[in-house]
């Protein structure tokens, strides 16, 4: 048997998880109709197949109807949950893998304009501004019915063939109560401590009483807000001691800060360029002073720092949440012995920022991820092996070289610069985003090991690509910087790229005009802000950065509004021209016909990409396809068609941005579902 720390089996009352890794509750919001159907099923079934101990399903399954599903939510306030519930403990159970729910109530972290239209619900009038609605603060008749919600919840997660649950108190209508900062109530539950736990501690004794000894009941709670007038480490110790002194709790699952606005979450879980396990140690604190069984997730990416949280035992669990988004054979590798195949997570928190942006979480660098349905994690062998020629070796390219050769092709990359990476490797340029750069890392290991070869320095020509007799060959060449769309005075402005990779020098007095609202233009405002310059960062529309989004903006804002930046919407850059030293920008806007102008010495555009398709379209008329792809047998997993033209010698495809401007997620997953069936 391995001696390795993270395989031991963990005994959790009567429950055996066979090792010490857990994936806690997120939703990816893939429920459909509020229930967890085929898609969510085969996400958790995948992990769970790999050798994940537990999985901690849902993340804020709604107990009541006044807890709008604010990001997709289960409803577990449905009777008909229970079947869908059952489907995927079945298959969770089938692979030995322990499965739980997080139950909760929200409170005011929701929004009112979601579910039946009822008003948010909290122990204060407050409102959080992340989600915005105003809560009515709670009555006597709510708290009861919310107490009765909980325990009807809870029963139907058990009679679905749950090991447990978890109930939520980080942000949440349970430490709402707790919390100085978000409870005004009089009475019973407001005030002292005490009185302050009250409601939770009436949840926990119905919840306990509906399911009874042998179901298992843990809490993930904030035991420190990190916030003015909140919960205190000291205080957090308080709760998680009344907590064990009910008997009625089997785990605590521990959380330090509060989620209430961006930052707050960030800080809670950390993005790329933040320190990784911040709050690891605090959780060790917890497990060491309360003694019950402790589990804790935040940014604890790699095998070596799990590792070492298990081990000198900080936790009895530890959660590798986005890790197993980005890699769902986690387990599998590490049981194997195969860590450096692990696929990194980069902690690009994609898959988090797009839930909030009434998305589902999807990986920026696995595609597979919440497509477990149709796209596969393993990438099973060709039946004939092809010759594949790839020219471009950013994300799109390398991807489609992994796929390809993972198939069992005969694979040559074509590459014009020194190295692999394309965009990524000028992301990856920023301190805070390098983590990026193992996106291609990643990949050109798994290609290597492959015997893919790569001609790097190599601008391929038409003759090039031919000469290698290919039976497929797939353009991914990316795009250069799309600057040309002033009416005048496109030959004044330089393009963010020129920044962020060095090759134009930052001015004094600098305007950078997004409207593309992607991390060029800001990681190019950063560079330029903190060599000591004016900057301003100047958008058509309504915010800027759209495309960012709200956990990825946070290091930006923290990183410009320190320094001498302003941020401007709703305004278009029209034109530039020349005025002594200066460059004069004309500024008009979309909603009227209003213009004004304004001085600087240097102008930034960024506006995506446009295609590099020269050699796609020179190509073209010798491909048996003519370049096309057939969207149907694309979409639904058929190999193309090639009989377009007959006298065509190679299929012919392109992927990523030699298509048009998008992001890492479009690119890689282009790749990924057109190779897996070449
Ligand atoms: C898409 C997504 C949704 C999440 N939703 C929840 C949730 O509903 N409840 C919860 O307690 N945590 C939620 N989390 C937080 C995770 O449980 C975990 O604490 C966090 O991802 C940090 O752990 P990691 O660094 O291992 O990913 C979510 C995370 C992700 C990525
Ligand atoms: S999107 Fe980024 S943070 Fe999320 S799982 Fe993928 S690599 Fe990790």
């Amino acid at each position: 048997m391995s001696k390795d720390p993270l395989l031991q089996p963990y005994q959790l009352k009567h429950l055996t998880l066979k090792n010490r890794i857990m994936i806690t509750s997120h939703e990816p919001a893939y429920p459909e109709d509020g229930m967890p159907k085929d898609r969510y099923r085969a996400y958790h079934e995948v992990r769970a197949k790999a050798g994940v101990a537990l999985t901690m399903t849902a993340g804020s399954a709604a107990v009541s109807r006044n807890s709008p599903p604010v990001f997709n939510n289960i409803l577990a306030y449905k009777d008909e949950v229970v079947p869908w519930i059952k489907r995927l403990t079945d298959a969770c159970h089938d692979n030995g893998c322990a499965v739980m729910i997080q139950l909760t109530h929200l409170g005011r972290r929701t929004h009112w304009n979601k579910g039946d239209w009822l008003p948010a619900v909290s122990s204060s009038h407050e409102r959080e501004a992340a989600h915005r609605a105003f809560p009515k603060q709670v009555e006597d008749w709510d708290i009861a019915r919310i107490i009765e919600d909980y325990a009807d919840a809870a029963e139907r997660m058990k009679a679905g063939g749950m090991d447990g649950i978890e109930l939520q108190a980080y942000g949440h209508l349970m430490d709402q109560f707790w919390s100085p900062v978000t409870n005004t109530l009089d009475g019973p539950y407001g005030g002292s401590l005490e009185n302050r736990m009250r409601f939770s501690l009436e949840v926990i004794e119905a919840v306990r009483k509906r399911v009874g000894d042998d179901f298992i009941l843990g809490i993930r709670f904030t035991a420190d807000e990190d916030l003015e007038g909140g919960i205190t480490p000291d205080e957090g110790l308080q709760i998680a001691q009344r907590l064990k002194d009910t008997g009625q709790i089997d785990f605590l699952n521990v959380i330090r800060g509060h989620i209430d606005t961006d930052p707050g979450l960030t800080d809670v879980i950390p993005v790329q360029g933040m320190r990784n396990a911040p709050h690891l140690d605090f959780a060790g604190r917890i497990k060491k002073e309360i003694g019950l069984p402790t589990f804790h997730a935040a940014k604890i990416p790699d095998v070596a720092t799990a590792r070492h949280a298990i081990a000198e035992g900080l936790l009895d669990m530890v959660g590798m949440t986005r890790a197993h988004m980005a890699d769902p054979m986690l387990v599998k590798k590490i049981a194997e012995k195969r860590e450096d195949d692990i696929r990194p997570c980069v902690g690009a928190t994609y898959c988090l920022d797009r839930i909030y942006q009434a998305g589902d979480a999807l990986c920026i660098h696995n595609a597979a991820t919440g497509r477990e349905l149709t796209m596969p994690h393993e990438i099973p062998p060709a039946e004939q092996k092809k010759k594949v020629v790839i020219v471009g070796a950013g994300p799109a390219g390398m991807e489609a070289a992994r796929v390809a050769a993972e198939r069992g092709h005969d694979v040559t990359v074509f590459e014009a610069a020194p190295d692999a990476g394309g965009q990524i490797r000028l992301t990856a340029q920023s301190e805070r985003r390098r983590e990026m750069i193992s996106i291609i890392k990643w990949r050109m290991d798994q290609c290597v090991a492959r015997n893919v070869r790569f001609l790097f320095n190599t601008f391929a020509e038409a003759d090039d690509v031919t000469a290698e007799s290919p039976d497929t060959v797939i353009i991914a060449t990316g795009g250069l910087p799309h600057t040309d769309v002033l009416e005048d005075g496109n030959d004044l402005v330089v393009s963010s790229w020129d920044i962020i990779a060095g090759d134009v020098k930052p001015g004094k007095r600098v305007l950078v005009y997004d409207d593309a609202g992607d991390h060029a233009a800001l990681q190019a405002a950063e560079i330029i802000a903190k060599s000591g310059a004016h900057v301003e960062i100047m958008t058509p529309d309504r915010s800027f950065a759209p495309d960012v989004m709200a956990m990825n903006l946070v290091p930006y804002m923290r990183s410009l509004q320190d320094k001498d930046v302003r941020f401007t919407v709703t305004y278009r850059l029209k034109a530039a021209k020349r005025s002594g030293n200066m460059i004069t920008a004309v500024v008009g806007t979309d909603y009227s016909s209003h213009t004004e102008e304004r001085d600087f010495d240097q102008i930034i555009v960024n506006h995506g990409t446009i295609p590099m398709d020269e050699l796609y379209l020179e190509l073209k008329p010798g491909s048996k396809n003519l370049g096309a792809v057939n969207q149907e047998a694309l979409i639904f997993g058929r190999p193309q068609p090639l009989d377009a033209n007959p006298g065509g010698a190679f299929a012919l495809y392109r992927i990523g941005d030699a298509v048009s401007a998008r992001n890492t997620h479009a690119a890689i997953y282009d790749a990924l579902r057109l190779v897996k069936d070449i």
